[in-house]
């Protein structure tokens, strides 16, 4: 299958989406000119590597593998995940050459990649992401991070991979609740970048609710697509890149307000779109009838299009957490139609708060 570029001059990289690329993984890396070091490390989880990490093992058989598993969850996404790491890199004598792999969700890559950026200064990264997130979001574009109890992503470094290869079998054995997370944020890139690609996923809502694998592949394709045109244009997030945020400024509050694990990510993301839209909508950037087919495609992909009731005061206080806060100033990422979006911290409150509690009382 012919590779997708990310193209950032000397460190631009392919991404492969191929059924069954997890079992030929060497073959991958030698037609994309990608040279295998012969010190290979994995680091994946309990849950990815029970399903996934003995294909890997025996595609990777002659290389000299060193495999690292951290605990599951959000809360492996730390510092002391990270020094469990590098102190086994250490002990056993882990070269500069060699290339770091991470088998897992964006946890698993956020984390591992850290390490790469970091251990003896830097090694080669690859992603084998393994959830829909992974796929279409957290493997592309060099975001590595791990959590501080201060705050999510606090520690971290752009850190490009060398490769990034996506194979959407391994979705079959992802939980419905993270498949459908995955979804909100590939309505996103539709919202805010291609009116094709929602025509698409309402065209074909029920194949992807199957995850049937040639349709899914076309849209984690298109998704990576997308979000590499943005990350050429807009490395380090001056710019474009914060357009990824659609919903993230309603969805972060929702998901701190909620508390930990009540609402998914992808969950928060959904209705954090459908306040952003109720704002387009009410600046006359959206009209009532894009709305409409926003909020039914969210519904018909089974996410949440109803924000939680929270006072005012509550929503305000979190969304000045947010880290796209500039200069005190919280900034919104508004729908322009569907298709396009734009980034903006010219909004009235009061045209918030209505928004949410119309976004609140819809039906
Ligand atoms: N770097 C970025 O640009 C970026 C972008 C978005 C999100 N993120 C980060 O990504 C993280 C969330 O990623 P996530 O949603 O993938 O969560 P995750 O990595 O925790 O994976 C979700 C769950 O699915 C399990 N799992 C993974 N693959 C599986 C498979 N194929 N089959 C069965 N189970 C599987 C995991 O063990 C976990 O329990 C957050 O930490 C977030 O900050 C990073
Ligand atoms: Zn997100």
């Amino acid at each position: 299958m012919k590779p997708l570029m990310v193209e950032l001059g000397e460190r631009s990289y392919p991404i492969i989406v191929a059924p069954n690329a997890l079992a030929d993984f060497p073959q991958i890396c030698q037609e994309n000119r990608i040279a295998l070091p012969k010190q290979l490390v994995i680091v994946t989880n309990d849950t990815v590597a029970q399903h996934y990490l003995a294909t890997l093992q025996a595609a990777l058989a002659g290389y000299q593998m060193l495999v690292i598993t951290v605990g599951d969850g959000e809360s492996f996404k730390s510092l002391a995940s990270y020094e469990h790491i590098m102190s086994q890199l250490i002990a056993a004598n882990i070269s500069r050459d060699a290339a770091i792999i991470a088998l897992g969700g964006g946890v698993v890559g956020d984390l591992a990649g850290f390490v790469a950026a970091t251990y003896q200064r830097g090694v080669d990264f690859i992603q084998i992401p393994t959830t829909l997130l992974a796929d279409v979001d957290s493997s592309v574009g060099g975001k590595t991070a791990v959590n501080h109890p201060g705050g999510k992503n606090l520690i971290g470094a752009f850190y490009q991979p060398r490769l990034v290869v996506i194979d959407p079998n391994c979705l079959l054995t992802l939980s419905d609740r993270d498949y459908r997370s995955g979804l909100a944020e590939v309505v996103k890139y539709g919202v805010i970048y291609d009116p094709e690609l929602l025509a698409s996923l309402e065209q074909h809502s029920q194949a992807i609710l199957q995850r049937q694998p040639d349709i899914i592949a076309a849209v984690i394709r298109r998704c990576c697509e997308i979000k590499a045109a943005i990350v050429a244009a807009d490395e380090r997030e001056q710019g474009a890149r914060a357009l990824l945020n659609l919903g993230h400024t309603f969805g972060h509050a929702i998901e701190a307000a909620a508390g930990l694990g009540e609402w998914t990510h992808g969950e928060a993301v959904a209705a954090g779109m459908i306040i952003a839209a109720k704002l387009s909508e009410q600046l006359g950037e959206m009209q009532t009838s894009e709305y409409r087919r926003l909020r039914q495609l969210l519904v018909d992909m089974g996410l949440p299009v109803t924000p939680p009731q929270l006072d005012p005061q509550t929503w305000w206080q979190y969304m000045r957490r947010d880290k796209k806060v500039k200069a005190g100033a919280v900034r919104f990422v508004i729908p322009v139609g569907l298709g396009q979006a734009r980034l903006t911290s010219d909004i009235a409150p009061e045209l918030v708060d209505q928004s949410i509690q119309q976004a609140l009382t819809d039906s």
